[in-house]
């Protein structure tokens, strides 16, 4: 049997419906915030990823899938989004776009070469957003503030915001050269990987996979210490702006990022339910001012995020989120002879295409294995079809929850399941569904668990 590749999934059933769920909600909030939806390809030039993410970087040097295509060319699979947004901005000349900043939003799959466990992937699908064409502090908070109330819609609640500044060039420069001091007497004692990285980019040391428990290592200088006054200054405007918009956020001096590409503003998105585990990091962005210039584009400078949804999906289920996932079937359509069978192939598509949920039997079981088979689909309501009721432009349909049976004529039947659905429904809506999805009409708002922001079926 030939089996997926390690660290690789498949996401079917009910796990497909919360990703697709994810997905929805997702895309709704972009287009709140004005987002446009971009797609760039999952093959781009080696090179992109070496000059755009950072040569030192572990995703550059251990986790990239590289290879040659037919024509000889080097190739890698994107290990990120940012960098292929960033040379479709510069390609595509996005930036004489009067309409600035550019403000986009991608959802694929990435590809990491890393040792597979809980949390960490080769094939992972990544939500990210970025910014192109702002350097107000105010866009630092809003795509932090966009980012957390993606997990807020969803109804995650146990999150923790970390933000630092690893300020702009000076700053950096500075911090730099004082990790080098610092590292420099005790680097025999860390990874041969940081003993190269100590001159080439010591910030690399601080997110070694192999040394991240080195006592040293988690005494070392800290970025706000070299922040020079504009980078601070700028640094406190974020902040500013997260008080008013009513993010709650710890200053965490040591998220640097695994990325070279940023200054300014790093954060990253914790999830804290119990029994996560350790790759909790549910998403993680920042500021990054160099990278379109340093890919032959212009002075641009740009902010963004990304998330991942093998993560966030996880977070869910141990949050135990009440999500609006469709498990159930508005209809099932049984048959026992020929003419039966055709009526239900004309009828399921008739219904389908009126916007109901409609299935049939396809697999040539007896009456009673369709019985099972719509209870198994929890069917809501059943119809045995019957060549003399159909001769008759009659219809027999039950509820399968009450059990009970009604004829009618086939005429009025959109009529008949559109009322009954309805009615089904406004009985759903009438518990309070605390947490899950996002209606926001008013007569729909509750004072339970949720603080009103409770969310109903209707959407
Ligand atoms: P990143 O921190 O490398 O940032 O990845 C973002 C998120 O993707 C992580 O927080 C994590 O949830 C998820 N992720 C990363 N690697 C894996 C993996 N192997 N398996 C499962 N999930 C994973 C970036 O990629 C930047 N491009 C973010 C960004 C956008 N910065 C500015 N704009």
């Amino acid at each position: 049997m030939i089996q997926k590749q390690k660290g690789c999934n498949d996401i079917y059933g009910k796990e497909a419906k919360i990703w697709k769920y994810v997905d929805t909600v997702i895309d709704a909030l972009m287009e709140k915030y004005n987002y446009n939806y971009i797609r760039t390809p999952i093959i781009e030039a080696t090179e992109l990823f070496h000059r755009g993410v950072g040569e030192t970087t572990d995703i550059v040097t251990k986790e990239s899938y590289d290879f040659q295509d037919k024509g000889g060319r080097d190739i890698t699979l994107r290990p990120e989004g940012t960098a292929g947004v960033v040379r479709s901005y510069i390609e595509n000349k996005m930036f004489g776009d009067p309409n600035q900043p550019v403000k986009v939003y991608y959802n694929g799959t990435m590809y990491r070469y890393e040792r597979p466990q809980s949390g960490r992937d080769r094939e992972l699908t990544q939500f990210g957003m970025e910014v192109l064409g702002s350097d107000d502090p105010m866009s630092d908070a809003e795509v932090i503030s966009l980012a957390v109330n993606i997990y807020k819609m969803l109804g995650l609640k146990e999150i923790k915001v970390n933000i630092n500044s690893l300020g702009d060039n000076e700053s950096r420069t500075k911090y730099r050269d004082a990790l080098i001091e610092y590292f420099k007497p005790h680097i025999g004692d860390f990874c041969e990987d940081c003993k190269e990285r100590l001159e080439k980019n010591p910030l690399r040391i601080l997110d070694c996979k192999v040394d991240a428990e080195n006592e040293i290592l988690k005494k070392a200088p800290k970025t706000l210490d070299y922040l020079n006054d504009e980078s601070r200054i700028r640094f406190n405007k974020v902040q500013e702006y997260l008080d008013i918009m009513q993010i709650d956020y710890e200053i965490n001096p040591t998220i640097v990022r695994g990325l070279d590409y940023y200054n300014h503003t790093v954060f990253e998105i914790e999830a804290k339910v119990e029994g996560f585990g350790s790759n909790n990091v549910l998403g993680g962005g920042g500021r990054y001012n160099g990278l379109v210039n340093q890919l032959d584009g212009p002075d641009t400078p740009c902010v963004g995020f990304a998330c991942g949804l093998g993560r966030l999906v996880k977070a869910l289920e141990l949050e135990k989120v009440k999500m609006p996932i469709v498990e159930d079937i508005d209809l099932f359509l049984m048959y026992v002879n020929e003419d039966e069978k055709k009526y239900a192939a004309y009828l399921s598509q008739e219904l389908r295409l009126a916007g109901f949920i409609v299935d049939t039997e396809y697999t040539g079981r007896a009456l009673k294995g369709q019985f099972k088979q719509a209870d198994r689909l929890n069917a809501k309501f059943t119809c045995v079809l019957n060549s003399e009721d159909l001769n008759n432009n009659e219809i027999k349909i039950k509820n399968n929850e009450t059990k009970t049976e009604e004829i009618i004529s086939l005429d009025v039947l959109i009529y008949y399941l559109d009322e009954q659905i309805s009615a089904l429904e406004a009985d759903d809506n009438d518990e309070c569904g605390c947490g899950t999805n996002h209606c926001h009409d008013e007569k729909h708002e509750c004072s339970g668990e949720c603080g009103g922001n409770c969310h109903c079926h209707d959407e």
